[in-house]
């Protein structure tokens, strides 16, 4: 039989096009775009139906132990399985370094955590916290050129901030190699400084916690990162994005010629600082960093979708239980510097934004595509195999009813959480069936394969990382009296 499977009548959308055709699918592969193909092995009817590039979510921790040791809910199992749900088919989580651990032991322990129970493909970033010589010089350019080819570094939070010395060093060294640096961009001191002075006050709700992580705190960290990014010329890719001063810095950089990308979250078109102070501790569920702003500053996100300041939103899912094992570890009355960090989103980040950006005109479909997947896919190396629907490229698709109305609440999703932030939301589009390199990975609301059939992607050096060849005089030998510093 020439086809193992065969996708018909759907209308077909990637990034750039938009085909009504069948899509043949063969070991995993799709190996023809056309009309009338033969039955397959299997047939399925996707007559009224979009047939997306599955999601990548290329931002979300899951498995990981936070620098303060409190652990994530969700396992490789959940975690896959959440985000299959919602249609997407890859993640790139990150494989988090804590100081004075080597890179190398690190990635080893995530293999062996995500090998047998991803149930769909996943990649890693690396999070380098301990940017030491031996880190720099020797196991990160072994570690890139087998596939790790994207990290992060953070300039807040005491166990993982580097300094800009530090940065400066690890940005070269990212040129070197052509790996793409994400940055967790906020000013450490001004968010410790606040801090301090409202604890001193009294101020320990959850609430407060959106009043230290200012706006200017991203703005200023924002420009920084790209400053020296700019002095150094490698590109760098500013995650989770929330802050109007921020996406003004990126969009700056970028109208410059700079190899400047962005990244943002639904919380930040959904959520705003209000939802920090509802009643008791309930505000904890939504203490992330940065967090949520207010309703200008999500007309601001929304903008840079639009106008392309962003190339990707991703869950940036961090997820704790509303418990004594995460939000609420440090007791049911923890100041605001004592809640775990982080919000769920893997399964509803493309219902939420297909519903209020596709469905609400804000967006075409062919942006929808590309913010969700393509994009991710390039910046990461791992275009065409995923992020697109191509001859050649990974069966992965999410078969979508643009109709479909849900109401979101916990019961229905599949992580292990325990709430949602964004509980009776309503949506309208869905995904019905979500196949993973040919697999029906999710069928009549069921997970339909086995735990551990996920596999690892290693990532390209992404064509987004390479410099842009433009040094700044200081940096450029024939105007700096002829040193080489880069
Ligand atoms: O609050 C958040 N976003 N926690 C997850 C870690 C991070 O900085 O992305
Ligand atoms: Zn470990
Ligand atoms: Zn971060
Ligand atoms: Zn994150």
């Amino acid at each position: 039989m020439t086809y193992d499977l065969v996708v018909r009548n759907g209308t077909v959308v990637t990034a750039a096009d938009m085909s009504r055709c069948d899509v043949g699918v063969k070991d995993g592969r799709i190996i023809a775009l056309a009309n009338d193909l033969p039955p397959g092995g299997r047939d399925i009817d996707a007559n009224g139906k979009l047939i997306l590039p599955g999601g990548i979510d290329s931002h979300c921790h899951i498995e990981q132990m936070s620098a303060a040791g409190i652990v994530n809910a969700d396992d490789f199992y959940s975690g896959t399985m959440s985000a299959a749900f919602g249609g997407t088919t890859t993640v790139i989580p990150f494989a988090a370094q804590h100081r004075g651990q080597s890179l190398r032991d690190v990635v080893h322990d995530y293999h062996l955590c995500a090998e047998p129970k991803a149930v769909i493909d996943y990649a890693f970033h690396l999070i380098i916290s301990d940017p030491t010589e031996d880190v720099l010089q020797r196991e990160l350019p072994a570690l890139i050129q087998e596939g790790y080819t994207s990290f992060k570094v953070y300039l807040t939070y005491d166990l993982l901030k580097i300094d800009d010395y530090q940065m400066l060093d690890i940005l070269a060294m990212a040129r070197r190699e052509q790996a793409m640096v994400m940055v967790h961009a906020e000013n450490h001191e001004i968010i410790q400084w606040l801090s301090t002075r409202l604890l001193e006050a009294g101020h320990r709700a959850p609430k407060y916690h959106a009043v230290a992580h200012a706006r200017l705190a991203e703005g200023e960290a924002t420009n920084r990162a790209i400053r020296l990014a700019e002095l150094l010329d490698v590109p760098l890719l500013l995650v989770h994005v929330s802050a109007p001063e921020a996406v003004e810095a990126i969009r700056t950089a970028q109208t410059y010629g700079l190899k400047i990308y962005g990244e943002t979250c639904p919380q930040y078109l959904f959520l705003t600082a209000q939802d920090l102070d509802r009643p008791g501790m309930d505000g904890a569920m939504f203490c992330c960093s940065p967090p949520p702003r207010d309703e200008a500053a999500q007309e601001v996100i929304w903008r840079g979708l639009q106008n392309g300041t962003f190339q990707v939103i991703s869950s940036d899912h961090a997820p704790y239980r509303f418990d004594s094992t995460g939000k609420l570890a440090h007791g049911e009355d923890a100041d605001f510097k004592h809640i775990a960090n982080g919000l769920p989103g893997l399964e509803v980040r493309l219902p939420l934004l297909f519903s209020e950006g596709v469905k609400k005109g804000r967006l075409d479909l062919h942006q929808f595509v590309a913010l969700t997947s393509t994009n991710a896919a390039k910046l990461y190396g791992l275009h065409p195999r995923k992020g697109t629907i191509a001859v050649g490229a990974d069966a992965d698709l999410a078969i979508w009813d643009p109709d479909k109305e849900v109401t979101i609440s916990t019961e229905m999703i599949h992580d292990n959480v325990g709430y949602t932030p964004y509980e009776g939301y309503q949506v309208t589009g869905w995904p019905v069936t979500v196949l993973s390199r040919g697999r029906v990975v999710i069928e009549d609301g069921e997970l339909q394969v086995e735990r551990g059939s996920g596999v690892f992607l290693p990532c390209a050096l992404p064509d987004m990382a390479r410099p842009l060849g433009r040094r700044v005089s200081e940096l450029n030998p024939e105007r700096n009296f002829g040193a080489k510093l880069i």
